[in-house]
């Protein structure tokens, strides 16, 4: 499933970064929902921003697996010009964190003569406003839009040297990577009507069965958890129906409930901490999407027709 979801109201908000970038941005800050860390790292924000000091906030850190979330943190400290920092929304203040942060990345600049200038941005539903919200009443003052920029970008002053321009949820306009599909789906920074829930949840409980077939088992109350990780994922759905009682009319399993709640329980983290993704298997997904990329424009090229690629990208 390749999904393909880039409304109007995104394509403003491009531009309006775009705007934003040209008059001087110091440090590029990128919220990432800690349990799909490389798929809801935006492509097009890496390449706007390119050769800029980021700083990666990974946040729903307490939804997370810890250990993963301590080797997303590893990889991408490991970047030049980068910092990572795990966090939540319970967090009492961001901006003692962020702040350090921000200026050990731009040492240049701060001071009223130079003040530092940080761009926040994430993709929709990652938890931007409750972090501009929770700075705002703690640390920070509105000080509201600015012309020649998309309304709803705003200026919050973080401290007296220290600008944070906060930017609108973006997605991308076509999200290649497989995997990476059904993650941003399943976390719910997709709207409903871009997917299919039945195939998302079936991936999901592929990737659960992998890595936390113990928690499945818990919360469905489902045999042996080693005999659920053999199981083939549209078993699983079923078997998640079957044990929640999920039955229609004429006695059939209610796949597209147990589907709901496979996808609730994931996103309120009813499940336990997960991770869908490491950086390697983030890093493996991204090369075999781009090897196939490239090969589909060669095709293309040759004028062959690449037999079910089109199919494969449903328009939002
Ligand atoms: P956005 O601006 O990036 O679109 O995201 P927003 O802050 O609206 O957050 C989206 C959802 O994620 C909200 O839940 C919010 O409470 C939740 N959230 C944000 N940060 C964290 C975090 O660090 N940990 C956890 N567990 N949740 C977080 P919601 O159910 O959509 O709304 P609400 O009922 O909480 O208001």
């Amino acid at each position: 499933m390749a999904i393909q979801w880039f409304p109007g109201h995104m394509h403003t908000t491009r531009l309006g970064l775009v705007k934003r970038l040209k008059t001087g941005i110091d440090v590029v800050i990128e919220l990432l929902d800690a349990r799909l860390p490389g798929a809801s790292a935006n492509p097009l924000l890496a390449q706007l921003t390119a050769g800029k000091p980021a700083l990666k906030l990974l946040n729903k850190q307490d939804l997370a697996d810890p250990a993963l979330t301590a080797a997303w943190l590893a990889h991408y400290n490991a970047q030049p010009e980068t910092r990572a920092i795990a966090l939540d929304a319970g967090e009492a203040a961001p901006a003692a964190r962020l702040i350090p942060a921000c200026r050990a990345l731009a040492p240049l600049r701060g001071g009223m003569v130079k003040p530092l200038r940080v761009l926040v941005c994430g993709i929709p539903n990652v938890g931007k406003s409750t972090l501009v919200n929770t700075l705002m009443r703690r640390k920070a003052t509105k000080t509201g839009d600015e012309a020649g920029i998309t309304r709803t970008e705003q200026a919050l002053l973080l401290a007296s040297d220290l600008t944070l321009f906060d930017t609108p949820g973006m997605l991308w306009p076509r999200i290649s990577v497989e995997h990476s599909g059904y993650h941003l789906a399943a976390s719910g920074a997709i709207g409903r009507n871009a997917y299919d829930e039945q195939e998302v949840a079936t991936a999901l409980l592929e990737r659960l069965q992998a890595r936390y077939a113990g928690l499945l088992a818990a919360r469905y109350k489902l045999p042996d958890p080693a005999a659920l990780a053999a199981l083939p994922p549209d078993a699983m759905l079923e078997l998640v129906a079957k044990q929640r009682g999920l039955v229609q009319a004429g006695g059939r399993l209610n796949l597209q409930k147990a589907a709901e709640v496979v996808l609730n329980d994931f996103r309120a983290g009813t499940l336990g901490r997960i991770t869908l993704e490491t950086p390697e298997e983030h890093m493996r997904w991204t090369a075999e999407a781009a090897a196939q990329d490239a090969l589909r424009a060669r095709r293309k090229k040759g004028g062959t027709k690449d037999e079910g690629a089109d199919e494969a990208e449903p328009a939002a």
